[in-house]
């Protein structure tokens, strides 16, 4: 692993609510490369003696396997939009219940594979629900559990529905047309763009370990904020 950050890093004391943990998720369109930047955050933490914990939606819990199941399913073709919503909903209800506040009050790193900003691209953007509503819905959910960053590895859907199509047949959402992700990659932009504080955007076509250092750098310095 190349690593160019301090591993010595300070516990935060940080308390929105959550406890004394750190909530960092990442977002992006499909193929963006979100599982192995989750991963690789998780090990440089760990490495630097602090308790992380990657996650991911849909289906970071048994309960949101199921959830998992039916959304991504090609078979569901009908599925209306507000059901698909308030699915993801569920899946991220159960998924901060059981995991992300558990995690965050016993002082964890926990680290997202997706969370909100998902389902304002997706439902909101993509399957045109408007954006107050999908977010109301989440918020519920959650009972308002933010990230303290938010990493989006922004490209071109071009590039990252060729990359997702090499590795597995498309599912239901990738299945959508180009226009869809285009709209889903520019809601990701406008919500980034709207909050420099809470967000990171990187560009995903650059090799991997550029991003993973543009990660821990930012990682590193909110770490520090909350010592
Ligand atoms: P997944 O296989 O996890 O894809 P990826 O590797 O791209 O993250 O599938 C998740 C799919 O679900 C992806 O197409 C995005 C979609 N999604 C939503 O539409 N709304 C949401 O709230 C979330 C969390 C995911």
């Amino acid at each position: 692993m190349s690593d160019d950050g301090p591993l010595d890093l300070p516990a935060p004391t940080r308390d929105g609510g959550t406890g004394p943990g750190v909530f960092i998720a990442f977002e992006g369109g499909e193929g963006a490369g979100k599982s192995t930047q989750v991963r690789l955050l998780c090990d440089w933490l760990t490495a630097g003696g602090r308790a992380a914990r990657a996650t991911f939606e849909p289906g970071g819990t048994p309960a949101g396997a199921a959830v998992r199941a039916i959304v991504l399913d090609r078979a569901h073709t009908g599925l209306a939009a507000r059901a698909e919503a308030l699915l993801y909903a569920a899946d991220r209800a159960q998924h901060a219940a059981a995991v992300l506040r558990p995690a965050l009050a016993a002082g964890e790193v926990v680290v997202s594979d997706r969370y909100i900003d998902s389902s304002l691209a997706y439902q909101g953007a993509g399957r045109t629900i408007p954006l107050d509503d999908v977010s109301a819905i989440s918020r519920w959910a959650t009972e308002g559990l933010r990230p303290h960053l938010t990493v989006l590895l922004d490209l071109p859907p071009e590039t990252g529905l060729a990359r997702a199509r090499g590795r597995a047949e498309a599912d239901r959402l990738e299945s959508e047309s180009l226009e869809f992700h285009q709209r889903v990659r520019a809601t990701f932009r406008t919500l980034a763009g709207g909050d420099p504080d809470r967000y990171l955007v990187l560009d995903a076509t650059r090799p991997v370990d550029e991003i993973a250092a543009g990660v821990r750098a930012r990682v590193a310095a909110l770490l520090e904020a909350g010592a």
